[in-house]
């Protein structure tokens, strides 16, 4: 049986929340103050805390901390009477799980508390998946098990040892910069620099310079003399990301340094010599850019010696647990959130998505997820920008539906009620009808491809009536344009 604490100085209001949560099956205990909860914590942790109050005392902060100590963290809702910025702030910073200002309606907490029960154990349903246990290994390691990204590991074993040099081809996002590090860090070299320069973020006036370097007085504003790329990564690897943006004589200075492994610094006579390997990336086609006269085609043949590509994500499902696992384990441990797992549901939802903007949409998408998630385990609610699985409904069928309805309705017209405070000509209950008329009458055409007389019956309505709706739409559509 779940357990949840009450503190609530007032003995009325206190039994009339225990009151509010009485049909709900859990073990509801009564405390008037925050230490004895804190006792009654220690003992047996709860699934659940709910304290009053407006601004956290050093006793509720105390509480929010042992809450969130333990290997599953405990939510805590506060209801606050005089709901205010700098309490809902320093409650929700200390790290609890809602505040809700003025609550007055015991069906609302009611609704409210199920639902965090629900969240909160999740992660103990049978479509649970569990997160692997343990620090995260590295920040810059690369993971896979997909036969493609085998493939790249065997790769990246193969020319590590070699000095020839790497040209990394991917769409945006796919780990082109990590396949560089990896190689470095694997090769002969790895104690010295790796450096980075972005041939598309950098003017081709300054380019130059940043690759080799100047002498005083070289153009207008060297007034001293500086190393460059080349020279500061001496014995190491430089990575030239977005080389298809290099300009022509740019790149007719790499090739002689790939050729002949020497170079001059802008305005300079002395040759120096290059110890540097170069692994050179690019998202676009280079073939493309030798057709369109923008790349030198020897230089093409030079870097591509090794050749290594990317796939897209999507391209390869069977990585996208794995990528999951790690992200959710280097986010959780930087954020000190114990996140134990996902939901099948959710893990659905990932494994449908496109992801254009391959591993980094995907590592940026955890990484929010990790650092908003309350419950502990990552669930569709904590992705809200991302498309539905179809085979995974936002709402059951039948009866469930319509109390998930109920419970998202409640939740908007909250916000659209606070929103509109204490002004007098707002529209909320007209709006959130139509809203609710619209999408009935719209999704009743979709489903029966326009057929009225279907849709109406459907939607239990007559066709006179369900005509008169659309009428609305369309003039609500053209009074909104
Ligand atoms: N296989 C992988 N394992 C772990 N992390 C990865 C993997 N691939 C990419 N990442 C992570 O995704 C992010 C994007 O990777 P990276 O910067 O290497 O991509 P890119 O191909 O260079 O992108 P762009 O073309 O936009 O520069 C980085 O944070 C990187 O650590
Ligand atoms: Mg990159």
């Amino acid at each position: 049986m779940k357990r949840v604490l009450i503190i609530e100085p007032d003995t009325r209001s206190r039994n009339r929340t225990q009151g509010a949560l009485e049909s709900l099956p859990c073990d509801v205990q009564g405390f008037e103050g925050p230490a004895d909860a804190i006792r009654a914590m220690m003992e047996e942790m709860p699934s659940l805390v709910i304290t009053r109050g407006n601004e956290p005392s050093e006793e509720d902060l105390h509480l929010l901390r042992i809450a969130r100590a333990g290997h599953r963290p405990v939510p805590v809702l506060v209801l606050a009477d005089n709901g205010n910025r700098h309490g809902a702030i320093s409650y929700m910073d200390a790290g609890a799980y809602d505040y809700v200002a003025n609550p007055s309606d015991p069906n609302e907490l009611r609704a409210t508390v199920d639902e965090i029960l629900r969240l909160a154990s999740a992660d103990e349903e049978p479509g649970h998946i569990a997160m692997s246990e343990g620090d995260h290994a590295s920040e810059s390691q690369i993971v896979g098990r997909s036969p493609e990204m085998i493939e790249i590991f065997k790769m990246i074993g193969r020319v590590a040892k070699s000095d020839a040099a790497v040209l990394i081809q991917g769409e945006s996002g796919t780990g082109k910069e990590l396949v560089a590090r990896t190689i470095h860090e694997t090769s002969r070299r790895a104690e010295k620099p790796f450096l980075a320069v972005n041939c598309a973020a950098i003017p081709d006036t300054l380019l130059e310079s940043e690759l080799f370097g100047h002498e005083k007085g070289a153009f207008t504003g060297a007034t001293y003399s500086r190393k460059g790329k080349f020279e500061l990564s001496h014995g190491g690897t430089i990575f030239l990301d977005e080389i298809g943006d290099m300009s022509l004589p740019t790149q007719a200075k790499i090739l002689r340094v790939l050729q002949e492994h020497t170079f001059e610094r802008v305005g300079g006579e002395q040759t120096l010599a290059s110890d540097t390997r170069i692994i050179a990336a690019t998202n676009k086609s280079l073939v493309k850019c030798i057709e369109d006269h923008q790349f030198r085609v020897d230089l093409f043949y030079r870097l591509k010696v090794v050749s290594i590509f990317l796939p897209a994500l999507r391209k390869r499902p069977g990585d996208l647990t794995l990528l999951i696992d790690h992200f959710v384990r280097k986010y959780r441990q930087q954020a000190k959130v114990p996140i134990r797992g996902i939901s099948q549901r959710a893990q659905a939802m990932l494994e449908v998505q496109e992801w254009t903007g391959n591993v980094r949409e995907l590592e940026n998408t955890i990484q929010t997820a990790v650092v908003l998630n309350r419950t502990g385990s990552l669930e569709c609610e904590d992705f809200p920008f991302l498309r539905a699985a179809p085979n995974a409904p936002s709402f059951d069928s039948g009866e469930g539906s319509l109390d998930r309805l109920r419970d998202e309705a409640r939740k908007a017209a909250r916000v659209l009620l606070m929103q509109a405070g204490d002004s007098t000509d707002c529209a909320v209950y007209r709006q959130c009808v139509d809203v609710m008329e619209s999408a009935l009458v719209e999704m009743a055409l979709e489903r029966f491809e326009g057929n009225q007389v279907r849709a109406s019956k459907a939607l239990g309505i007559s066709r006179n009536t369900l005509r008169s709706k659309m009428g609305a739409d369309v003039d609500r559509g053209s009074a909104a344009s």
